[in-house]
């Protein structure tokens, strides 16, 4: 089964979307979200958001109570025990960046894995974007996992893996967090263990669910093994045929599937200004089932270098 067809563009949706790559990004066209969204549009856009990954808008130029609203139509919406957020919307986490507090989601990444259910997804909107730079990248999970030399693959299926939150530690003790504040938050956030690949709830589909922010080891490793395997899961995050790239204006949004893709901040753009507010769905608690909908590798558009199941080498980078 050929899982990489743009479907979209034939699907007969009730608004336009044009794919941004092969596998993941789509840019939705013909619907307003300052306006409350039909039945029909909300189905669509959760069968896009399936379909593609993360989904992008344009001139939206909405209060926070709409951009709520809108993410309401998919799910609750969690509170970031950790983060700042926007005064009077405990749900709106507000990212700001500026000459004295550079950016730092320049880590690949899915959202808030150290929860025990995690995010389904997020949707984050831009109050203010540098003159350039600040981009976020996201990448394809499922292709980083369909591709993965075989070898890996077979280590890591059934398996589980711990995740921390170890990068708000950090934040919270420069803060001034006591220990006594830590060890509270240790037993209201306890590691969860999640599989490492994830089978998608609503696809079936599976996926790459480690990553470089949050996940500490792989459960049933010795420390060496789990960082070698780790490495090379986070190192599927980075191939740019599995990618896309946002390119952030005032009143864009970009409304991601935690689930399927990593995303990524580029930190470019010291010493301007970056604005940006995230609603997060709280999703459900991560599961592996064997089997399931794969891309068959001949019939994978991804080709050349990409370090997967091969027999020989691939080609020269310069030959045909
Ligand atoms: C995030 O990591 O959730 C924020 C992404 C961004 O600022 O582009």
């Amino acid at each position: 089964m050929n899982l990489n067809a743009i479907e979209t563009s034939t699907k007969g949706l009730s608004f336009g979307i044009t794919p941004y790559s092969v596998t993941i990004g789509g840019e939705v066209d013909g619907i307003d979200l300052r306006e409350p969204l039909s039945d029909e549009q909300v189905e669509d856009l959760r069968w896009a958001l399936l379909d593609r990954k993360v989904l992008f808008f344009r001139n939206q130029n909405i209060s926070t109570e709409q951009h709520l609203e809108f993410a309401r139509n998919f799910g609750d919406l969690e509170v970031h025990p950790f983060a700042p957020h926007k005064e009077g919307h405990p749900e709106d986490m507000a990212i700001t960046h500026d000459k004295n507090r550079p950016g730092a989601e320049n880590g690949w990444h899915s959202d808030v894995t150290w929860r025990l259910e995690p995010s389904l997804g997020s949707i984050l909107r831009c109050l203010e974007s540098p003159p350039i730079g600040g981009d976020t990248l996201f990448s394809d999970m499922y292709a980083a996992y369909e591709n993965l030399p075989e070898a890996v693959r077979e280590k890591v299926e059934g398996k589980f893996a711990v995740h921390d939150f170890e990068g708000f530690r950090v934040r919270l003790r420069a803060q001034g967090a006591s220990e006594e504040q830590m060890a509270e938050f240790d037993e209201t956030y306890p590691n969860p263990e999640h599989p490492v690949i994830r089978t998608h709830p609503e696809t079936g589909r599976k996926g790459i669910y480690v990553n470089a922010a949050f996940t500490k080891f792989i459960i049933g490793m010795d420390k060496a093994e789990s960082d070698d395997i780790l490495e090379t899961l986070y190192q599927q995050a980075s191939y740019p045929e599995y990618q896309c790239r946002f390119r952030w204006e005032k009143n864009s949004i970009a409304f991601w599937d935690n689930r399927a893709c990593q995303h990524y901040a580029t930190s470019d753009y010291w010493p301007y200004n970056r604005s940006v507010e995230r609603v997060t769905i709280i999703g459900d608690k991560p599961y592996y089932e064997k089997g399931g909908p794969i891309t068959m590798r001949d019939e994978s558009p991804f080709r050349g270098r990409i370090k997967r199941q091969r027999k020989e080498p691939g080609p020269s980078l310069f030959k045909a």
